[in-house]
């Protein structure tokens, strides 16, 4: 599969801060940018800055940020599945993860995190994959935002329901280990039935239960 990357931007301004929203933007753009010290959800800064680097220049890999100047203050990773993962089973080219979405403490709760969305789902290209998310509390920022798991749902539901993204079933134990954790899909207009019955054959192990 031919992964077309068309790029867009759009500007935002948030408690002050003027922002750019753009992507997908290429590796060598990236590494030459720097990483706000917000940015520490997942690992320190300048650790995240490098994995985005690498996804950045993977075929399919795709990196939506907001930056003000050469600050990164947000961003949205796309790629394949992790190969450990039940997700890349059936190794659908035209299945992408929403590995992780992050916006920096200081312009939180300001719809960067939906606007990065926005400017990633108007490459008319994303119509052409599955994109999948898999939501564990205990990867969500409880402590920084102060919210509850279920509160925190709420914002995730929101943001990822922004651009068309649903609650979808499965019996995946890692997502069933917790009622607050799920599985979010969007499905795009031009993905085949051959590639949505693959998806969904892997959202069930066990069909016998159901
Ligand atoms: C989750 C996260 C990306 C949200 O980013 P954000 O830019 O603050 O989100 P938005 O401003 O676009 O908010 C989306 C919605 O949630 C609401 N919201 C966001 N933060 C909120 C908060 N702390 N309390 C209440 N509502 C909140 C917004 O008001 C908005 O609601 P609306 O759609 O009714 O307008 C951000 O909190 C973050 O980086 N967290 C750490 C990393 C993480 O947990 N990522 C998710 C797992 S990969």
């Amino acid at each position: 599969m031919e992964h077309v990357k068309r790029y867009s931007s759009k500007r935002l301004t948030v408690n002050g801060t003027e922002l750019l929203l753009e992507g997908p933007v290429p590796a060598e753009r990236l590494a030459a940018m720097r990483f706000d010290e917000g940015l520490k959800a997942f690992r320190i800064p300048e650790e995240q800055q490098k994995a985005l680097v690498e996804i950045a220049s993977l075929p399919e890999g795709r990196i939506v940020l907001a930056r003000e100047a050469d600050l990164v203050l947000g961003y949205v990773t796309f790629l394949y599945p992790d190969p450990m993962e039940r997700w890349s089973e059936a190794k659908l080219p035209d299945l992408l993860e929403l590995g992780a979405i992050e916006v920096s403490q200081r312009i939180r709760a300001g719809g960067v995190a939906k606007a990065l969305l926005e400017v990633s789902f108007s490459d008319d290209a994303m119509e052409d994959y599955i994109v999948i998310t898999t939501e564990y509390y205990w990867h969500w920022d409880l402590k920084g935002t102060g919210l509850d798991v279920w509160q925190y749902r709420k914002v995730m539901e929101k943001v990822m329901g922004s651009v068309g993204m649903v609650w979808m079933a499965t019996d995946d134990p890692e997502i069933c280990s917790h009622p607050a954790n799920c599985l979010m899909a969007r499905i795009g207009k031009r993905v085949p039935p051959e590639s949505i019955a693959a998806f969904d054959a892997m959202r069930f192990h066990n069909r016998y239960l159901f």
